[in-house]
Order: C-alpha cells, then sequence, then structure tokens
C-alpha cells in the first residue's frame, strides 16, 4: 500500500501536460491541449488534456482518467506499479506503507500457501514424468489427446497418485506444516474421522493436474481431471477457495497469455482448461479459460488490463450459448468489444483444433468471428419471421447497445442492426437513446455515489449573474447554430465548410455560447471526425444523455422543420444554406450585443443616479461603440432579409 499524502505528493509533482506531453504532441487549444490519441488510430485529434483539472479524454475512443490512469494504460502498469513509475520520475520516493502486523502476517500465510502449492505442482510434475505409474497413467493420456511434451511443460502438467496420501506424506516430510497443506485444500481430513488430526488424504487422487497460476505466475490452486469414465466421479475436481485462490477472481491460461493479449489486443475466451491449451498448442496463444463457469465482472476486469476486445469460443449446442448471453452483456457493460466464434455442433475448441492443423484452426477463428449482434441474430433467425417476436428479438438488441458505454461502439452496432434486423437506423438510436435516458434518470434517483456537482460557495454567483433577462432568447440563437453546425457542419460553402464558417465568425467577436449543455456540444464537435451523418451518429449515441437527447431534439425540432424544411430541401444549392447560417449567426450576435447594450443601460442609469460623473462618461462611449456595432449587425441582418 501506498500512502494517501505520498499518492496526493506524486499527483502534485506530476504536470498532466508534461508526463502526457513526452509521448504525444500536445498543441495549445484555449486552456487545454490537444493531440491524437495514443490509444485508438486516428488522424485529427481528439484527445484532450487539461492541466488545470489534471485529466486527460479522448472523445474517439473514450478513455480518460489522471494523470496515474494515463500511465497505466501507457506502460500497462497496475496502479502501485504506475505510481512508482511516477515517483521515479519526479523524484519523489514511494515506500510502501508500513504493513500492520496483522497485513505482514497475512502477507506471509498468502506466500506460505502459494509455496505449497508451488511444492505440489513440483511434486505431481515429477510423478507424471519420472515416476512409472504416472507415466503409464497420465502422460499416455496427454499424449493421446495430442499434448506435446512441450505444451505440458509449459503449462507444469502433473499427476496426482492414485495412493491415498501420497502428495501429503511427502510434504509432511518435507517439512511443510499440516496447517498450510489443509489450507491450500490439497490435504484434507478423511470426512468419517474429522475429528482425528492424523488421518490425513490427498484431495487430489489419480487425476491429470492442471496448475492455475496468479497473474504473476505462481500457483494458487489446481484442477484435477479424472482418467475414468464412470459417471460417479466428477470430471474435474477443483481446488477449494483459500486465502490465495478465488475462482471468479481468476482466469486460467491467463499469466500465460498476457503478453500475446496485449500484442495482439484480442483475447479468445473458451470454457476448458484443455480448451486453452490445444489452442495454444495450435498457436493461438492469446486464449483464456473462465474454467466452465459464466463470466463474472472481476474477471472481465482482469481482461480489461490487456485489451478491449474479447473473441468468445462457443461450442456448438444452443442451450449452453443462450445460457452464456448474460455473459456477453457483461462484457458490454464493461466496454470491453464482442465477438463471437460458434463451432460446429458437437466440437469445442479443443477438439476442433486436435481434428485440425494449426493453419485451419486459424483460418477457422478468422473466418467465423461474427460480431454479437450477427450472433445474436442468427440465434433467432426462426424467430425473425414472426412479428411479435422479432419486436422482442429487437428490444432485446437494443437492450444490449444501449449497455455499451462507448458512444462510438454504440453506433457501429445500431448500423449493424439496422441492417441484419431491417429496420431503421434512427428508430433504433432512439430506441437505444430513450433507455440510456431512463437508465441514467434512475441511477441518478437511487445512486448515493454520485451527488449532483455541486459548484464552490464563490461560483454560485457567477452562475446567477449569467441568468439575466434575455438568456432563454440567446439560448434559442446557440440552439439555431447548433441546428447548422450538427446537421451541415461539413457541408462545403464557397471556400471552407459550414463548421469553419461559424468557428470563424464566433471567434471574430470571441463570442462563446453561454448555455453549458451547447457549448459542450459545440466543443465536442470540434473534437471529433467524420461526415455530417457520422457526427450526428456521434452525438445521437452520445454517452450523456443530456446531449444526445438535446441533439435528437434539436434535429427534429418542428421550429426547423416546419419553417425550414423547405428551405433546406433547396439548401442543397450553397447561397441559400450561406446565407441561412449568416443569419443565424448574425441573430446571435445582435443579441449578445443587444443584452450588452441593455446592461450598460443598466449601469447607465445607476451611476446617473449616484452621480458618478466619470463612470457616466465611460458607460456613455462604451454604450455609444456597443449600439454601433448593434446597427450594423441590424443593417446586415436586414439586407439579408
Ligand atoms: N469444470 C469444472 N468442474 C466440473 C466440470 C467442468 O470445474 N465438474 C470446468 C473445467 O475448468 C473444465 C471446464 O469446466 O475445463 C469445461 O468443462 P468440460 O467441457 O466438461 O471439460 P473440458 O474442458 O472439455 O475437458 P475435457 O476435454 O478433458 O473433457
Ligand atoms: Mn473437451
Amino acid at each position: 500500500m501506498i500512502s494517501q499524502s505520498t499518492i496526493e505528493r506524486i499527483l502534485e509533482a506530476a504536470p498532466i501536460e508534461a508526463v502526457i506531453g513526452e509521448y504525444v504532441t500536445l498543441k495549445r487549444r484555449g486552456a487545454n491541449y490537444m493531440a491524437c490519441c495514443p490509444f485508438h488510430n486516428e488522424k485529427t485529434p481528439s484527445f484532450s488534456v487539461s492541466p488545470s483539472k489534471g485529466i486527460f479524454k479522448c472523445f474517439g475512443c473514450g478513455k480518460a482518467g489522471n494523470v496515474v490512469r494515463f500511465i497505466m494504460e501507457h506502460e500497462q502498469l497496475t496502479y502501485v506499479e504506475a505510481l512508482k513509475f511516477l515517483g521515479n520520475k519526479f523524484n519523489i520516493p514511494v515506500e510502501d506503507k508500513e504493513e500492520t502486523p496483522i497485513e505482514a502476517e497475512s502477507r506471509l500465510r498468502r506466500d506460505s500457501l502459494m509455496i505449497v502449492n508451488g511444492y505440489a505442482r513440483d511434486f505431481y510434475a515429477n510423478y507424471l514424468w519420472e515416476e512409472p505409474a504416472g507415466r503409464d497413467a497420465g502422460l499416455s493420456y496427454l499424449r493421446e489427446r495430442g499434448f506435446t511434451e512441450h505444451v505440458i511443460r509449459h503449462f507444469e502438467l502433473g499427476f496426482a497418485p492414485a495412493a491415498k496420501d501420497a502428495f501429503t506424506r511427502s510434504a509432511l516430510a518435507a517439512g511443510y506444516k499440516q496447517d498450510l497443506l489443509t489450507a491450500t485444500g490439497l490435504t484434507i481430513h478423511y470426512p468419517e474421522r474429522e475429528n482425528n488430526p492424523e488421518t490425513l488424504m490427498d484431495r487430489f487422487q489419480d487425476r491429470v493436474m492442471f496448475p492455475i497460476h496468479s497473474l504473476s505466475g505462481r500457483v494458487i490452486g489446481f484442477g484435477g481431471r479424472t482418467l475414468r469414465n464412470d459417471k460417479q466421479a466428477s470430471k474435474y475436481l477443483n481446488s477449494p477457495e483459500s486465502e490465495v485462490y478465488t475462482k471468479s477472481r481468476s482466469l486460467y491460461g491467463l499469466y500465460f497469455a498476457k503478453q500475446e493479449i496485449s500484442k495482439a489486443q484480442k483475447c479468445y475466451l473458451v470454457e476448458g482448461y484443455t480448451d486453452v491449451i490445444t489452442l495454444f498448442q495450435a498457436g493461438v496463444r492469446n486464449v483464456v479459460s473462465s474454467s466452465g463457469t459464466s463470466l463474472t465482472a472481476d474477471q472481465i476486469r482482469l481482461i480489461k488490463r490487456f485489451t478491449q476486445q474479447v473473441v468468445v469460443l462457443y461450442d456448438g449446442d444452443d442451450a449452453g450459448i443462450k445460457a452464456s448471453i448474460r455473459g456477453i452483456d457483461m462484457l458490454l457493460e464493461e466496454g470491453l468489444q464482442v465477438k463471437v466464434v460458434r463451432f460446429p455442433q458437437g466440437e469445442d475448441p479443443d477438439s476442433y483444433a486436435r481434428s485440425h492443423n494449426s493453419r485451419e484452426t486459424l483460418d477457422f477463428l478468422n473466418k467465423n468471428e461474427t460480431d454479437f449482434i450477427h450472433f445474436k441474430i442468427a440465434l433467432m433467425a426462426d424467430e425473425i419471421r414472426d412479428p411479435l417476436k422479432k419486436s422482442a428479438l429487437i428490444r432485446e438488441v437494443v437492450e444490449s447497445i444501449a449497455i455499451i458505454p462507448d458512444a462510438i461502439t454504440r453506433t457501429v452496432y445500431i448500423e449493424e442492426s439496422s441492417r441484419h434486423l431491417d429496420i431503421e437506423e434512427m428508430i433504433l438510436t432512439r430506441e437505444v437513446a430513450k433507455i440510456r435516458k431512463k437508465r441514467a434518470e434512475w441511477t441518478n434517483r437511487h445512486s448515493s455515489r454520485t451527488p449532483p456537482p455541486q459548484l464552490p460557495p464563490g461560483e454560485e454567483g457567477m452562475q446567477e449573474a449569467q441568468l439575466r433577462p434575455g438568456t432563454a432568447e440567446l439560448s434559442r440563437c446557440e440552439q439555431d447554430i447548433l441546428y447548422y453546425l450538427i446537421k451541415f457542419g461539413q457541408t462545403k460553402l464557397e471556400d471552407m465548410t459550414v463548421s469553419e464558417f461559424i468557428q470563424n465568425a464566433l471567434a471574430e467577436d470571441d463570442l462563446v455560447f453561454q448555455d453549458p449543455l451547447f457549448l459542450a456540444i459545440f466543443r465536442q464537435y470540434e473534437t471529433i471526425e467524420g461526415d455530417d451523418a457520422s457526427r450526428k451518429k456521434f452525438f445521437f449515441n452520445h454517452e450523456d444523455p443530456a446531449i444526445s437527447q438535446h441533439v435528437l431534439d434539436l434535429i427534429s425540432d418542428p421550429h426547423h422543420i416546419n419553417l425550414k424544411v423547405l428551405r433546406e430541401s433547396l439548401s442543397l444549392e450553397e447561397p441559400l444554406l450561406k446565407e441561412n447560417v449568416t443569419k443565424a449567426l448574425l441573430v446571435y450576435k445582435l443579441k449578445v450585443v443587444s443584452l450588452s447594450c441593455a446592461d450598460l443601460a443598466r449601469d447607465l442609469r445607476q451611476a446617473q443616479q449616484l452621480g458618478e460623473e466619470d463612470k457616466i462618461q465611460t458607460i456613455l462611449k462604451e454604450l455609444t461603440v456597443m449600439m454601433d456595432v448593434r446597427n450594423s449587425f441590424a443593417r446586415e441582418l436586414n439586407r439579408l432579409k
């Protein structure tokens, strides 16, 4: 543990723009910096760094966080490692907080349990390779299954002797304490003689042993497979949960796969131990197993440390697949991209890879990788023809999409589903937005974790001052401009796009939207890429329901549609579009200036009442200038009308 005060010192000493600046080229944009995102491929910058807030955010891929998060992501480090990395860089000594005696004891005990497990691994491996009984039973079985000597050693497989207490006796003789042996679950008491401490036996007897490794490669538990075919003995027996092994928090094979997963930016997820090993042997090394259970949130987070993309490999039976759809939704919820490969009826990855060569296996995986949406739809292909069932299916697809945290990913899925379900994108988009809005409202109402943001006392006054008369009209003007920006932003006027035209016009007069929501939309627009349609979609699917809802309303606002729809159908003609945008900008500027004039007039009256002669003169001068500006805007506007 690193103490809170050390963490604070590191955060103070490590300016986020300096740290990130070493990895990407930052360009100043107002108070922030922009760059091309180091976490995904892009040509125009959507990665923003805010020195004042100490955070980065990519509007493209959604990655966001503070300086520690950046280092964790970029260097693939854990939280503590990233802190040490930064401490080292900025000369802040980082000592792990002194352990309490209890913490120290727990660490020592965990350590001991892993040492015992390590001893067991060696014992079982030795039995497999060196003892005739082990070779006859275990090694020949593994070879029969097609495992090479290399993978057997690589995965540290072993064999547990048939004798009831061979392991326990050997471990005790080697000096391992009885309570550690039972704490790992490797040794158990005879069930019928539980109160007699002298009667111990091995949990694993006559089984092929698969050690389960921690992320750093230490053994935390075992899976043992029986070689018998009788239905009595359960096929796999696993270590019980212990201080070092929690089934829901470990993934079989991750230790061997993590680098490959990170390199390939893809993680194959299979059901069983043997699937991992056979695929590994076939050259697919970025593969892990959930050990037969459905995925847990902790396991997903483990995968997420290395990649955002998971490919779930299913064997061919429908029942199993339908049951595991929930697992897919969990992956989506955690923000992962999910693909699916379905194996032929009766085959699992292990059997497939055994009956095909490595090339064929890889080809099969690549060719059959489908998006989860296709997969879901294909699963229910029969139901699509029945209109009632189809609407239920649409509902389900929409629900799944709404779970996805990232806006761009949602957009992609909506496009896909629209094609496959033969439904207009706009309808799906609306449905998804509705669900997200409902969920956001629900979370806001029920969550005590995130209270509504509270302004520090000093800023409240500012906020109020902005709510002067005319604010609503000003918002209306800003909304009109946003309408043109979002709907036609990438359309070319003579020598620039509508977006550039608007940006320039506002910059010319140092104008910044006063409505925080509109300002947010306006600023984000600058940071995204693509044509009008895809930018529109970005906002429709925005993670902030306030934004997606507003843009949807804006685009379908009757105010615009009724009055302007006719003109718009003509406005493919450049001059008219340009005229409309110019007009919206002028109306806005006029409004801003008029409001300033009103403010000045009020100040003037006040100064006159107080008889402040100097002040009266200054205000009068300002007011004259303002009125001039106002009149010139008004004249220009009249010319256009
Ligand atoms: N499993 C388990 N306990 C069981 C059965 C299964 O823990 N009683 C887990 C194991 O991790 C196993 C996975 O679920 O690897 C998948 O089970 P299954 O498909 O039955 O086994 P396979 O991995 O296919 O094993 P094999 O190929 O040796 O039959
Ligand atoms: Mn199998």
